[in-house]
């Protein structure tokens, strides 16, 4: 019990005025330890294939892009097929998209029938059989939900979405603010245990000459009321704000910022990495540039390496598929995790940061060499911490090992090769 609770105080920030529960603080460490979720990003857009953000990017107005709702009949969809194809890839959680930028809800929301049960002829409930499926399946669900929408006009214009035909002059804030406090209230009541709630679009309101209040801290209180354990999440770009209980990066490890918007520091939260198999969210039919298996594996330990978990994204089909090349990538991954999964799963960062030649990871004395690009015999650890043996982890056999004031010397039979050469050291 001390144990616990020393390990949930990690997670605590005393800080802040909002006091998480202890269940919120478990599921904070059992989504730390969970290391790799799926990102799935569908709606109508996909239907159009050219990504989520095509109402906007094509400046289409609104009411026409709507029309592709009746023609909406993912005839293939199957939630058992999604899930199982998920799990197997040793993911531990899915985040599903309830409702993007474009507005459409895909579940049968009392809140409008902009949604996947009343406007389209399919007619069913996905995010219903996915949480079943995933319930069933032993696997978590967390929902995508935008702040922005590019269809009511209630939501108050903000720096994107301008080409879609809305009246700002109908902005109505408090309106659309407690329209998205009923939908967020459906989702945390009507399908079972949700793992998180993902918020997106703050980011659209940045630019305001008067800063926008969003009245997070309600919302917040508001999951936190009707489900204590949901963490909560948003995509911001920002440091995390009062009431978060992860902290989210887009595209970027924490502390790299190659994409541009993941310049925030690192605080104590757990972490996580969005990121995408292709180059786009949702649904894209000329974006076939896939990153090959060997890449999505060294990012997941990458991501691991920091202590972050990795949220990979897939973009299925119109008719309720995911892509063959994803499901290629979800095969590997699983077959990477069944062998290997023990180095990531319930590790933090290692002991030494990012190399050249590859990243560690930690489980109490036992430290994961994840070796992915070395040319040579000899790889030197800079360690303060004794190390007792040092193996290859795939046939346990012992590695030539030198100890230097600075740390320790590995000596190889042969230069390691592979997606990812474990070694595996023991230390005090
Ligand atoms: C960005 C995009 C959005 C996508 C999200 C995923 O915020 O606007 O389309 O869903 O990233 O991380």
């Amino acid at each position: 019990m001390a144990a616990l609770v020393a390990t949930l105080a990690v997670w605590a920030d005393n800080n802040t005025t909002y006091q998480p529960t202890e269940a919120n603080l478990k599921a904070r460490q059992e989504f730390a330890d969970s290391k790799l979720g799926i990102f799935i990003h569908w709606g109508i857009y996909s239907m159009f294939a050219q990504g989520e953000w095509y109402m906007t990017n094509a400046n289409l107005d609104n009411k026409e892009y709507a029309k592709a709702a009746s023609a909406f009949y993912p005839a293939q969809f199957d939630a058992k097929e999604w899930v199982s194809a998920i799990k197997e890839a040793g993911a531990k959680y899915i985040c599903f998209t309830s409702r993007h930028h474009d507005g459409f809800s895909m579940w049968d929301t009392d809140e409008s029938n902009y949604n996947i049960v009343d406007a389209t002829p399919f007619g069913r409930d996905v995010i219903k059989e996915l949480a079943d499926e995933c319930h069933k399946q032993g696997i978590k669900l967390h929902f995508y939900y935008s702040h922005i929408d590019w269809t009511r006009d209630d939501y108050p214009w903000g720096r994107t979405g301008r080409g879609t035909g809305k009246d700002p002059e109908k902005a109505d804030w408090p309106h659309y603010y407690a329209f998205m406090n009923r939908q967020i209230t459906e989702l945390l009541t009507r399908y079972g245990d949700v793992g998180a709630i993902w918020f997106d679009g703050w980011w659209d309101h940045d630019q305001d000459s008067i800063p926008f209040d969003w009245q997070l801290d309600e919302q917040y209180a508001l999951i936190h009321r009707l489900q204590p354990a949901c963490l909560v999440g948003n995509n911001h770009h920002q440091v995390p704000m009062e009431g978060e209980d992860i902290q989210i990066f887009e595209r970027d490890l924490p502390g790299e910022n190659k994409a541009g918007l993941s310049g925030q520091s690192i605080g104590r939260l757990p972490l996580e990495t969005c990121q995408t198999m292709n180059g786009m969210w949702g649904y894209k039919i000329i974006d076939q540039n896939y990153k090959s298996p060997e890449t999505l594996i060294r990012y997941l330990v990458s991501t691991s390496g920091k202590g972050a978990n990795l949220l990979l994204n897939i973009g299925p089909q119109p008719n309720g598929e995911l892509p063959a090349a994803a499901l290629d990538r979800l095969k590997a991954l699983g077959e990477w995790t069944s062998q290997y999964g023990e180095t990531i799963y319930g590790t933090t960062a290692g002991d030494i940061p990012a190399q050249d030649w590859g990243v560690t990871t930690r489980k109490g004395t036992r430290l994961f060499i994840h070796i992915f690009d070395l040319n040579a015999t000899e790889l030197f650890l800079p360690l303060s911490c004794k190390v007792k043996k040092a193996f290859v982890y795939d046939t346990r056999e012992a590695i030539k090992m030198r100890r230097t004031k600075e740390g320790i010397n590995l000596t190889f039979n042969a230069i390691p090769t592979g997606t990812d050469y474990i070694v595996e050291l023991v230390t005090e």
